[in-house]
């Protein structure tokens, strides 16, 4: 078997709250799993569970306490995400990861098509435009909000550029912090079917949710996270229809 795209081994994390005489705020507990090449992970569990720290402490947005976070590249070589300076983790992250948070922070005064034309890799001009446009249309963003600044969006309108702007670039892999939360039944089908399309495609992915249509369509695994800690795991059979 090949070994996991992504390993996370025994990862620790607590906050240090300095402002509040250093209180202490455990919020990542021991966590390891791994995650399979082209394999799509749920991560769910309630509010201050640990998620979204997790996930900022697997693309290194967060430096864990302890513990290892290796990846397979496309090389095949493994890299240790947590012992990396700082230079090469952000090549090599910024080249294969797509990390989305849930807050939209760019460029003011820059148009939403121009943001993502800065993303383009690779294209030429009009190609570039093509592709933008394309993912534009995929994430069900009207052409009207193309030359708009992003700030005057609407919540669901920032969370779907932030998306666009990831997949502007060729990610190995995606970490997703709740993509569809604040999105109608309509719109958040869309996204799902984006993401299915990128994952067949080949893309590797983990994604916080708390939508269970989309876990149920999306993931082959999900881990329950509580209290720092997985409390729970299961397999699931994505929907292919
Ligand atoms: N930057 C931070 N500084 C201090 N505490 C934090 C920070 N980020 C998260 N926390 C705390 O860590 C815990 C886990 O938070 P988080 O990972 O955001 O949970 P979830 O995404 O599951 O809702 C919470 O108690 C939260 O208050
Ligand atoms: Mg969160």
């Amino acid at each position: 078997m090949t070994d996991p795209i992504l390993s996370a081994q025994g990862l620790n994390k607590t906050f240090v709250m300095h402002l509040l005489g250093g209180r202490k705020i455990p919020a990542l507990r021991d966590v390891s799993f791994d995650l399979a090449e082209g394999e799509f992970i749920a991560l769910v569990g309630r509010t201050g569970a640990g998620k979204s720290t997790l996930l900022k402490c697997l693309v290194q947005i967060y430096r864990p306490d302890s513990g290892r976070v290796q990846y397979r590249d496309r090389n095949g070589a493994q890299q240790s995400l947590t012992e990396m300076g700082d230079h090469a983790l952000l090549d090599l992250t910024e080249r294969d990861f797509g990390y989305v948070s849930q807050a939209l922070s760019v460029a003011p005064r820059v148009g939403a098509l121009d943001l993502m034309l800065e993303r383009a890799v690779g294209l030429e001009p009009e190609a570039a435009r093509a592709r933008a446009r394309g993912i534009f249309a995929d994430l069900a963003l009207s052409p009207a909000l193309e030359d708009v600044y992003p700030v005057t969006f609407s919540g669901g309108e920032k969370q779907r550029l932030n998306l666009a702007l990831t997949l502007m670039g060729e990610p190995r892999m995606l970490f997703l912090d709740e993509p569809t939360a604040a999105l109608d039944p309509e719109t958040r089908t869309r996204i799902v079917d984006v993401l299915l399309a990128r994952k067949r495609a080949g893309i590797s992915g983990i994604g916080i949710f708390h939508d269970m249509e989309a876990v149920a369509h999306l993931a082959d695994r999900v881990l329950e996270i509580d209290k720092g800690g997985i409390v729970a795991e299961h397999a699931n059979h994505p929907c292919t229809v």
